[in-house]
């Protein structure tokens, strides 16, 4: 695919409203109110903060795993999906110095993270972004949408990947939480 722009801009303004900001590791940000995301468009319009990330091909994922994603994930954007999670990731430079076949070990053959996330789909949608090739601030932005019944469940998966080994590459991460 063709890489594409997102910016996350947080303040008065925006589809989604922001019900709560965790710093989980490493720096926190700033609490805002509302929160839109700006697919297409590297802007930075007055904000508490903007991220910014790009959509581009996949690293690790082989094509036996993208046949059975794609059975099954969801689109964006479904009405029922009032809520959601934006949850800005970097990894630390041990990560980033490894060999692409060990980052694949530690991401699936030992982390199962895409075997993991398999168990929660359809019920959330998700898209991932990157930051790292551009110099933006977090290396990931991960985002998800669900319906209010899926938020415990997708709080099930959170917690059951913070505790892989693929999360102990993770320095900094911001789990925050939305409404519309
Ligand atoms: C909802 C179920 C989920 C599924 C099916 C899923 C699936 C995937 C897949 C297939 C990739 C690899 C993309 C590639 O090949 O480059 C990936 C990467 C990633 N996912 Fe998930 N994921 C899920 C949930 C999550 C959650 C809840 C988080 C954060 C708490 C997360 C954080 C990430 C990050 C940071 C990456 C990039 C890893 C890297 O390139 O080092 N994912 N995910």
């Amino acid at each position: 695919m063709r890489p594409s722009a997102v910016s996350f801009v947080a303040g008065p303004q925006g589809e989604w409203r922001i019900e709560r900001i965790v710093p989980v590791r490493g720096a926190p940000l700033a609490a805002a109110p509302r929160l839109a995301r700006i697919e297409g468009e590297l802007v930075r319009p007055p904000s508490a903060w903007v991220l910014h990330g790009v959509r581009t091909h996949e690293r690790y994922t082989e094509s036996a795993e993208r046949a059975r994603l794609s059975g099954v994930q969801p689109p964006l954007g479904r009405a029922e999906c009032t809520q959601a999670a934006l949850i800005p990731i970097s990894k630390s430079e041990a990560w980033w110095d490894l060999a692409q076949d060990e980052r694949r070990a530690v991401f699936e053959s030992r982390s199962k993270h895409i075997s993991t996330g398999l168990e929660y789909l359809p019920a959330v949608a998700r898209r991932l972004y990157h930051g790292r090739e551009i110099g933006a601030e977090f290396d990931f932005l991960t985002w998800f949408e669900f319906a209010p019944a899926d938020a415990a469940g997708f709080d099930d998966l959170v917690e059951r990947l913070r505790k892989t080994e693929e999360w102990r590459y993770v320095e900094r991460e911001v789990d925050i939480r939305l409404s519309r």
